[in-house]
């Protein structure tokens, strides 16, 4: 007698995107969509953007609580001491070629630096760490040392002095940044350094599920910001700025994009149904950056834009569409943006990784079935020419 065939329960009916399935608790930070509200750890994201630093950030997200000055120094040391990249990083960025998609090569060294760590494969909570202080002090070296190198110049040697954001803007143009514009990227990394689950961290944690290794998942992480429906679409912001060219062109830009069912990047969020608080701030910023530098045509131009797509679509901005205009007018270029993201976005992936780690189980849904059954083996000459691939 043969075995009955296996019962297999129905899948539930397919619920694309994964849009509000829940998979699993965290304690990093939480998005109110319907209020436009965005906390890390219970604190309200506006109120961090304009009196915390980044890399109290990194210590809130890591360590659960905001850092006394001895220990945000201790830390901000911990940092500066990984900043300098090895050896084999740098011989690997020389032998690429220049000019390349910096979010590749990004996703490449984060990849070699696992193969250079010795204690790659520890998963202790002290080798945890030390991965995250590693890859986040490295992601900034490694994307200002490539630029330098494409551009025919040797790379810079971090300053032992500088934070996160002073130090990339050093290493990336040669010359010391200053205060302003250090303080707007340091709000620009604060404003992305975390945001639920989000495509690129599930991507994180899915790999760090199977207990691989923290530089695998972040890598795994990086190739899924460089979407253009992720990270990639602040790129996207500035292409489409520089396309239209002038203000007048806005609107029958915008018309041209909706009645051709087009996205735009930089507006629509799969949680937000309410402004995002990142774009608010970023658009402020975005406003002060602009009229201090003299250029406040971006930024007139993006907020037409704004208005354009909401009488249209009623679509609110993303917080990819007023970093564009931060970004462009701080002279980072244009394929640099969404590394600029990678910056501060490494920080609560390695924060997620580690809340993974601490209480895992493996994440393997179920896709919903939708092909035939019972189709027979068909010998390779007496298969159908119609069928093409
Ligand atoms: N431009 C034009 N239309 C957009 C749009 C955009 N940026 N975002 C959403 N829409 C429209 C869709 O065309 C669709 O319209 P329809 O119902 O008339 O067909 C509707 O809004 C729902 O779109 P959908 O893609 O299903 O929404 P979502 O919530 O799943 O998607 C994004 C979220 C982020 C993927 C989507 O808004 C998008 O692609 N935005 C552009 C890329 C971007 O800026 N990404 C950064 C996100 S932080």
């Amino acid at each position: 007698m043969t075995n009955p065939a296996p019962t297999i329960a129905p899948a539930a009916p397919s619920q694309t995107g994964l849009r509000g399935a829940v998979v699993g608790d965290t304690k990093l930070s939480s998005i109110n969509g319907e209020r436009g509200e965005l906390i890390y750890r219970g604190i309200d994201i506006r109120e961090l953007a304009v009196n915390s630093t980044f890399e109290e950030i990194a210590y809130l997200l890591w360590f659960g609580a905001l850092p006394t000055a001895a220990h945000l120094n201790k830390f901000r040391a911990q940092l500066n001491e990984r900043r300098k990249l090895p050896p084999e990083i740098i011989s690997l960025l020389r032998c690429l070629p220049p000019s390349r998609i910096p979010m590749n090569i990004l996703r490449t060294m984060v990849s070699a630096l696992g193969v250079l760590d010795p204690r790659g494969a520890e998963m202790s909570r002290e080798s945890q760490v030390d991965k995250a202080l590693t890859l986040t002090a490295s992601v900034p070296s490694i994307l200002a040392a490539y630029h330098r190198i494409s551009e025919g110049l040797d790379p810079i040697k971090p300053d032992p002095e500088l934070d996160t954001a002073a130090n990339f803007l050093q290493m990336f143009t040669g010359k010391a940044p200053d205060a302003q514009a250090v303080r707007v990227l340091d709000a620009a990394l604060i404003l992305h350094a975390d945001h639920g689950m989000n495509a690129s961290t599930f991507a994180a944690i899915v790999t760090a599920a199977t207990l691989s290794d923290m530089y695998s998942a972040i890598t795994s992480a990086i190739g899924a910001l460089k979407g253009p429906l992720h990270g990639g679409a602040n790129e996207g912001v500035i292409m489409n700025l520089l396309e239209i060219g002038d203000i007048e062109n806005v609107d029958p830009w915008v018309a041209g994009k909706l009645d051709a069912h087009e996205k735009i990047m930089g507006f629509g969020h799969a949680v937000y149904k309410a402004y995002d608080p990142r774009a608010a701030e970023l658009k402020r910023i975005a406003k002060e950056v602009g009229t201090r530098a003299g250029t406040t045509k971006w930024i007139e131009m993006t907020e037409r834009m704004e208005k354009s797509v909401w009488e249209r679509k009623q679509l609110y901005p993303n917080v990819d569409l007023y970093s564009a205009s931060v970004y462009y007018t701080l002279g980072i270029p244009t394929q640099y943006f969404t590394p600029v993201f990678a910056i501060s976005r490494v920080v609560g992936w390695c924060a997620h990784i580690i809340e993974q780690y601490a209480d895992n189980k493996l994440i393997r849904p179920r896709a919903n079935y939708v092909g035939p059954r019972g189709v027979k083996y068909v010998p390779i000459d007496q298969r159908s020419e119609d069928i093409e691939l």
